[in-house]
């Protein structure tokens, strides 16, 4: 028996050696919460599939949205649900809808202390649950969902969104908003492009999060989960079209697209964690078959490894606090 030549063990002896070759960090400041607020509430109500998280009243958002600011989040993205739903979504346009309100609201409480961000599609708005409208035959309407686009653009610049997330899939959203929004004098609010978008599972929790009702799937807009390439095209796109960040989504089954995009955009790359990751670590954690806290920072951990710059995470709020309050020991492997 010959003794090893190489021993990377060397360098993972002791924690002070992990901690000094250690390659990626987590800041709370990379950290993205995404937030629902709901229409008609007097107070928040839980999400039975994602415990933890919640449907705001318009005072528990400002509080929670508050609380996450001050643990140095770096910014929370706002979904409406609205009371009434109906063909066009009309909800997303109307200045004085759930989610245009919740967004003035915010920038009046928090100004530019963190980056306001708003979903911009129309599922939550719309009675049949799609990202557009639709057609006669019951198709989604592709270039007639762009025009709704351009006016929810608007109406969530007016009301102080910093950053827009253009979610629906769309072809030619970024340049539809983007000229909408420049030729009504908006050019400094930015655009987060979800640009490789996939049709998945893991949103399911996301439908009660918003009181979705959606009729058929949504496969004929978002991207087929056996597919990679077309990441690449959908960026190029994006990029063309004026995107200043794109982000990938679902984050964990994808990190083999978010590390594509990461190597070929030259604009931030974000990752989504999606509902129905955050409702698997729960579950699981719930049934004490995997440690929860480091799970959770593992995972959060894998989008940098990725190439993401920001993490969009159910867990923002929490694990800022936890870095803020300086991490318990059994966590002091991610400082
Ligand atoms: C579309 C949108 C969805 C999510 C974010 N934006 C739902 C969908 O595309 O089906 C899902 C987020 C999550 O599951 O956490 N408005």
């Amino acid at each position: 028996m010959t003794a090893p030549l190489d021993r990377p063990r060397r360098l993972r002896s002791t924690s002070a050696m992990r901690s000094l070759v250690r390659e990626h960090t987590l800041r709370p400041a990379d950290l993205v919460l995404p937030m629902f607020v709901r229409e008609g509430a007097e107070e928040s109500a839980p999400i039975s599939s994602m415990p933890g998280v919640v449907q705001h009243s318009m005072d528990s958002l400002v509080r929670a949205a508050t609380e996450a600011v001050e643990r140095g989040v770096g910014g929370v993205m706002l979904f409406g649900v609205p009371e009434h739903k109906d063909a066009i979504g009309s909800g997303a346009t109307d200045p004085d809808g759930i989610l245009n309100r919740a967004l003035a609201r915010l920038r009046s409480e928090l100004g530019d202390d963190t980056v306001i961000m708003a979903d911009l599609c129309l599922d939550e708005f719309t009675d049949h649950g799609h990202c557009g409208v639709l057609d006669a035959a019951g198709r989604v309407d592709n270039d007639a969902t762009l025009l709704r686009y351009r006016e929810m653009a608007l109406a969530q610049a007016e009301a102080g969104a910093h950053l827009l997330g253009p979610s629906g899939m769309m072809d030619g959203q970024i340049a539809a908003i983007r000229d909408e929004l420049d030729t009504a004098g908006r050019q400094d609010t930015a655009l987060y492009a979800y640009t490789a978008k996939y049709a998945s599972a893991f949103y399911g929790p996301f439908r009660e999060a918003v009181d979705s009702s959606l009729q058929g799937d949504r496969r004929t807009y978002q991207q087929d989960p056996a597919n990679s390439h077309e990441a690449l095209r959908e960026l190029e796109l994006d990029l063309a079209e004026g995107a200043d960040l794109v982000m990938v989504k679902p984050g964990m089954p994808y990190l083999d697209v978010l590390r594509d995009v990461a190597q070929a955009s030259p604009v931030p790359v974000g990752a989504y964690q999606v509902s129905g990751e955050y409702a698997m670590i729960e579950a699981a954690s719930a049934n004490g078959w995997i440690d929860r806290d480091r799970s959770v920072l593992e995972s959060l951990l894998a989008f940098r490894r990725a190439g993401a710059s920001t993490v969009l995470t159910y867990y923002a709020s929490e694990v800022a606090g936890w870095y803020r309050d300086g991490l318990p020991a059994h966590l002091r492997e991610f400082l």
